[in-house]
C-alpha cells in the first residue's frame, strides 16, 4: 500500500462528476488499498477517489469498526435529518455544520464485485453521504448558504497563504 497525495480545494478534479467503474481490475483494487492507507495516515474516516485525483466512483471508509471499500456506491433510500460538524481532507482547517439525512441505505459493490446493501445511521450514514457527495463534485462548503460559503472560502484562502 502507498500513501497518495490528497488534492486540496480549489483543484478542478474535486469538482468533476466521476465515472462509474465497469471492471474491478487490479488497478481498482490497488487504488482502493492505497486510498485506505492514505485515509489512515491523514486521519480521515472516509476518502473518495477524486480526492486523490482519480475521477471514478470509488470510496473507502472506516469509522472505527474496520475498513469499508465501495465501488459505484449509491444512496437508494434516505430518511430523517441531522446536523453535525464536518471536515474534509480537501479543505484543511475548515469545519462546517452540515445537514444530512439521519439514515441511509447505500448500495454498491465490494472489491470482489459482490453487491452490498448497507443500512447506516449516525456517523456511518454521515460519512457515506459525505464521500458519495465527492463523486458528484460536491464539497461541504456547498452544503451551506452562499453567505456562509463566501466567508468560509475567504477564511480558507487566507489560511493557505504562506
Ligand atoms: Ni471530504
Amino acid at each position: 500500500m502507498a500513501k497518495l497525495d490528497v488534492l486540496h480545494y480549489p483543484n478542478s478534479v474535486l469538482r468533476k462528476k466521476c465515472e462509474a467503474i465497469d471492471v474491478i481490475d487490479d488497478d481498482v483494487v490497488q487504488l482502493a488499498h492505497d486510498m485506505l492507507e492514505t485515509m489512515y495516515v491523514d486521519k480521515g474516516i472516509g476518502l473518495a477517489a477524486p480526492q486523490v485525483g482519480v475521477s471514478r466512483r470509488l470510496i473507502v471508509l472506516d469509522i472505527g469498526d474496520g475498513p469499508l471499500m465501495l465501488v459505484n456506491p449509491k444512496i437508494v433510500a434516505a430518511e430523517g435529518s441531522d446536523t453535525m460538524e464536518e471536515g474534509c481532507l480537501c479543505l484543511p482547517g475548515i469545519n462546517v455544520e452540515v445537514e444530512r439525512s439521519a439514515r441511509v441505505r447505500v448500495s454498491g459493490l465490494d472489491l470482489a464485485g459482490k453487491e452490498l446493501d448497507i443500512d447506516a445511521d449516525d456517523l456511518l450514514a454521515r460519512a457515506l453521504q459525505h464521500e458519495i457527495d465527492h463523486l458528484s463534485g460536491t464539497l461541504i462548503i456547498d452544503k451551506v448558504s452562499k453567505l456562509k460559503r463566501d466567508l468560509l472560502i475567504k477564511k480558507y484562502k487566507k489560511a493557505q497563504q504562506p
